[in-house]
């Protein structure tokens, strides 16, 4: 199964949203292989956005993403990177879709809810940086059989 990563931001934990969040990837059929809080330091959060470090929001995102610690969790199933992207939405909460996490749960556009991984590489690249190998867990849901057709586990 694919695995991605996923940051709940600063304003879920200050919103108190942690579970309504983790909720949708648990009813999705998502599961959760890592998960823990984390207080985010400049040092990290320079290198996971590096390719933002030259735009001109990048100082307020800085800070706004070590306000509060932040849940990091590493999310397992089919496709799962491409799935909770499509969960996730636009960018900016105020245009992302009903539905979505952050046109359910947002008003902002720095203030986003969730940090979500784009691509499958950039995936394992982000569990590596935020995780140790025994903090990922390799059990099985029992919903497994249920969740999936034979052919596509
Ligand atoms: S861009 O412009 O295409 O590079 O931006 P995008 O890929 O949509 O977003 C990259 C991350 O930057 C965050 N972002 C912002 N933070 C603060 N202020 C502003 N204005 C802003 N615009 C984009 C955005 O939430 C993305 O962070 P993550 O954590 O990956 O969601």
């Amino acid at each position: 199964m694919e695995q991605t990563f996923i940051i709940l931001k600063p304003s879920t934990i200050t919103r108190a949203l942690v579970g309504d969040v983790l909720t949708r990837f648990q009813r999705k059929g998502l599961r959760i292989a890592g998960i823990k809080m984390m207080q985010l330091d400049e040092d990290i959060l320079r290198r996971h956005y590096a390719h933002l470090v030259d735009r001109d929001f990048f100082p307020d995102l800085l800070k706004s993403m070590m306000v509060t610690p932040v849940i990091v969790a590493v999310l397992s199933g089919k496709d799962a990177v491409a799935v909770v992207r499509s969960m996730t939405g636009a960018t900016n909460c105020r245009k992302a879709a009903p539905g979505t996490i952050r046109g359910d749960f947002g008003m902002s556009g720095q203030e986003n809810i969730i940090h979500a991984s784009d691509s499958p590489e950039n995936a394992a690249i982000e569990i590596e940086r935020f995780f140790k190998p025994e903090e990922i867990f390799d059990y099985t849901l029992l919903t497994l059989p249920a969740t999936y057709a034979p052919d596509e586990l």
